[in-house]
């Protein structure tokens, strides 16, 4: 009897070693350039600033997602997606304090949904999956924006149809301001000494459609070329002394690692929440898909250098190698720029002595704590303006992320350390090595709803449109969860 049980176990095991041998090898298939070989012959593509109006003490925007082509590569043109225009969106500015409005016009002949990523604000307003807009319908979602200044951007959330529609060009930055980062000496100029880069990789085939559909790779779609904005080969011209750049990895699953051709250091100032206590020197930072880091570089008159990416942490993402992302070309004379704030940000300590409740979330195979998502089942039911404190693990030897709604969370520890200084401010995505346990201060503040949930998921678009997400509620104390489904809904749009 031992035995019969034995040998398929051992076949099983073989099975699944083989499998990740397998799927290990093919995510890494799709490799852009090799460092120090891109021509940068484009001008980088800047997402032009979103008009707004304001009545009635409401500032009101406008978009409509709708389908074009682009012309990433000379002589070509790609089926894409893109908001009031045919790739990406335009970014987003408002001030924290502000009232807002986004009008949301469905002009493509499917279903889809805005969600706002690091955004606090009632669920109903989030644009997650219960929130789908149909073709030809108007969505217009209303908040008070109420965090600090921060880098923040906008995608699609459709259940099971997110990678498609993010790939296909819908994303673009949302970003907030505060008296607080207006007041400090640092580069704000849009487009000139302050410039949104959102990254992506992408594949071509030979009609110039993007190429790679899904399954086959674990970790979604790898591409072999970058997009900077929707530029491919992208160069920067730069004309002051240091340039502020507000880095989005806006990628379905690669992993970066961002650094400078010559190994410069550079200052970081800000993570996806916001600006960290003190710019923090560095030569390189890591962003997952759904991360944002802010940097500050400083130039030569004249100097030509590449923004690359190396190989990331090997515990994050085994295989990938180095390649270019940018050049930046400085004028031949540079506006000088002030120095940088000793100090940042007021950063409130990162205290878990008043956790109301302590939850585990471990990343697996496409589940999170060997669950799928449900979008009828609350996977916890958290309560209004209390704090929590969240223990998530990555048990795979591949790529995984964690990312939360509604919040900015910080890091209290890795694997029992106090975090780096990289991951000391405020976060709503982190990437997940191997094995590496995060404990995350997380609150919920404002807004309860029990019928409306918010999202946590992997943010490899792939993985979480496979199911790596669940959903939670947020109440006032002591009401009772309604969980409503989304109207409509059916699983039959799902692939798996
Ligand atoms: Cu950027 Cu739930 O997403
Ligand atoms: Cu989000
Ligand atoms: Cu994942």
């Amino acid at each position: 009897m031992a035995t019969l049980v034995a040998v398929p176990l051992v076949l099983v095991l073989v099975l699944i070693a083989a499998g990740a041998i397998w799927f290990a090898s093919n995510s890494v298939r799709a490799t852009p350039p090799a460092a120090g070989t891109l021509s940068f012959s484009q001008p980088l593509r800047i997402p032009e600033l979103a008009p707004s109006r304001v009545e009635d003490g409401v500032r009101i925007f406008e978009l409509e997602p709708r389908e074009g082509s682009t012309p990433f590569r000379p002589g070509t043109q790609t089926p894409t997606l893109g908001y009031n225009g045919s790739y990406l969106g335009p970014t987003l500015v408002a001030r924290s304090g502000e009232r807002v409005r986004v009008d949301v016009a469905n002009g493509l002949p499917e279903s889809t949904t805005v969600h706002w990523h690091g955004m606090h604000l009632p669920a109903a307003m989030d644009g997650g999956p219960h929130s789908p807009i149909t073709p030809g319908e108007t969505w217009h979602p209303e908040w008070t924006i109420d965090q600090p200044a921060a880098s923040l951007w906008y995608h699609p959330h459709l259940h099971g149809r997110t990678r498609e529609q993010v790939d296909a060009g819908l994303a673009g930055m949302f970003l907030v301001q505060d008296d607080e980062e207006s007041a400090l000496s640092l580069p704000r100029e849009y487009g000139v000494d302050d410039v949104p880069l959102i990254v992506q990789d992408r594949s071509f085939g030979p009609d110039g459609a993007f190429a790679g559909g899904l399954g086959m790779q674990f970790d979604g779609v790898l591409g072999d070329t970058i997009l900077v904005n929707g530029t491919v080969a992208p160069h920067l011209d730069v004309t002051t002394e240091l340039i502020r750049l507000r880095l989005l990895n806006g990628s379905s699953a690669r992993m970066y690692d961002f650094t400078f051709a010559d190994g410069r250091e550079f200052a970081l100032i800000a993570t996806d929440g916001g600006l960290l206590g003190e710019p923090v020197a560095a030569t390189s930072v890591p962003l997952s898909p759904g991360e944002r880091a802010e940097i500050v570089v400083a130039l030569d008159p004249g100097e030509r250098v590449a923004l690359r990416s190396q190989a990331p942490d090997p515990a994050l993402h085994a295989g990938s190698a180095a390649f270019d992302v940018l050049e930046l070309r400085a004028a031949a004379s540079l506006t000088p720029s002030a120095a940088l704030p000793a100090t940042l940000a007021d950063l409130p300590e990162a205290d878990d002595s008043d956790a109301a409740a302590q939850r585990s979330f471990v990343m697996s195979g496409h589940s999170i704590n060997d669950r799928q998502m449900d979008l009828g089942r609350a996977d916890f039911v958290a309560t209004v303006d209390t704090d929590e404190v969240w223990t998530v693990r990555n048990e795979n030897p591949l790529p995984h992320s964690f990312h939360v709604h509604d919040t900015q969370f910080r890091v209290l520890s890795v694997d029992g350390s106090a975090p780096p200084a990289r991951l000391s401010g405020w976060k709503d995505t982190i990437a997940l090595e191997q094995d590496r346990e995060y404990r995350l201060l997380v609150s919920f503040e404002d807004y309860a709803d029990a019928q409306t949930p918010y999202m946590y998921h992997c943010h490899l678009l792939w993985h979480e449109d496979q199911g790596m997400m669940g959903q939670f509620l947020v109440v006032e104390p002591g009401q009772e969860p309604d969980l409503k489904r989304p109207e409509g809904d059916s699983d039959d749009h799902l692939d798996h």
